[in-house]
């Protein structure tokens, strides 16, 4: 059995993300789904899940099961026949929410047991959150009901995270994009040209400034905070639909509230006319379906033909929207 962790809200989202890939017999529960597999063989990445549980067990707990000691008894009775040299993942995920996060006091408690069977193994342990988008192996728990406990030996993390906020940023926004260029592994270089649609009130533009970059936001509505007077923002009160830069530039970013399918358009014309390199666009549902918008950016009507790379994912600080980056 897979498992997938989904924001709540967008389970059932998810299950018809997961069955047309290929999984099968995709059931939903508060915060997760659950599969019994995979048909074909590749799933490039779920966009409407943060982690993948592969080949999950189920511990079942009585009212007064200690859930850490059951999963220490569990792993090492896993581990018996391995031989670990190499660093290996942990991690615990209880359910908050805003879907499955990261608790690390269980962690810590499940390491300080562990230590007194395989001291040498727990020697390894890394609690960081894994590299994103690949397998990683390790001890992975899905801590999901009082009276059960998923556990597995591997996990694919898709990289939804919490990320810290800044003072001087002007919005909750900004932390969306900080997120994208942490799930991309790439952000806008010093010197590089960036051009932020709907930047109002600037938290793109401002991540975009800190790092160096030079921008031109986009917006009728005003910039504040660590955005407004910034030396490195240009303000430009115009409408995104009818403004294009003389030249081309190293990133679009696009924050605007309207339809999806007229941002994805907007988005595709600046690619067909080589005015971007790298994208980031966040693609807001309102009363469309989730998954119709998703299939849509995938399908040769979206962005797939278009790119090297797309990678879509509902964003730990995403709210009813997902984002899209793409290397062009
Ligand atoms: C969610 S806010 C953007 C927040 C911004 N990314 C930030 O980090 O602060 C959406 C913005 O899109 C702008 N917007 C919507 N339609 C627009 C259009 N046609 N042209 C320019 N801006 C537009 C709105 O004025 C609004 O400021």
């Amino acid at each position: 059995m897979d498992l997938f962790t989904v924001k709540p809200g967008y389970e059932s989202t998810a299950v018809s993300e997961c069955s047309e890939a290929g999984y099968f017999n995709c059931v939903s529960g508060k915060g997760f789904i659950r599969t019994d597999g995979l048909l074909n063989q590749s799933f490039s990445g779920a966009c409407f899940s943060s982690w993948r549980i592969e080949n999950c067990q189920s511990i079942p707990l009585n009212s007064c099961g200690n859930r850490v000691k059951r999963t220490a008894d569990w792993f090492c009775d896993a581990i018996r026949l391995s031989k670990i040299v190499n660093p290996w993942s942990i991690s615990w995920l209880r359910f908050s929410e805003n879907g499955f996060v990261p608790d690390s006091s269980n962690v810590t408690k499940l390491l300080e047991l562990l230590k007194k069977r395989i001291s040498r193994i727990v020697k390894l342990a890394d609690v960081s959150y894994p590299a994103a988008n690949r397998g990683s192996d390790g001890l992975f728990i899905v801590d999901c009901s009082p009276d059960e406990l998923f556990v597995s030996r591997s996990a694919v993390f898709y990289g939804p995270r919490r990320m810290k906020d800044d003072s001087a940023a002007p919005s909750r926004s900004y932390l969306k994009v900080e997120e994208a260029f942490s799930v991309m592994r790439y952000q806008p270089g010093e010197g590089e040209v960036v051009v932020d649609l709907g930047a109002a009130p600037g938290g793109w533009s401002y991540a975009a400034a800190k790092r160096g970059a030079k921008v031109f936001a986009i917006d009728n509505g005003p910039m504040k905070n660590g955005a407004a007077g910034n030396s490195l923002i240009t303000h430009i009160r115009a409408d995104a639909f009818r403004w294009l830069p003389q030249r081309p530039v190293d990133w679009l970013l696009c924050d605007m509230v309207e339809e999806p399918f007229r941002v994805i358009n907007l988005v595709r014309m600046w690619i067909r006319k080589k005015m971007c390199t790298n994208v980031v666009v966040n693609l807001k549902c309102g009363h469309a379906e989730p998954y119709d918008i998703l299939k849509i950016v995938r399908s040769p009507d979206g962005f797939a033909p278009l790119v090297r790379e797309c990678i879509c994912r509902h964003l730990y600080h995403d709210r009813d929207e997902f984002t899209v980056m793409l290397r062009v």
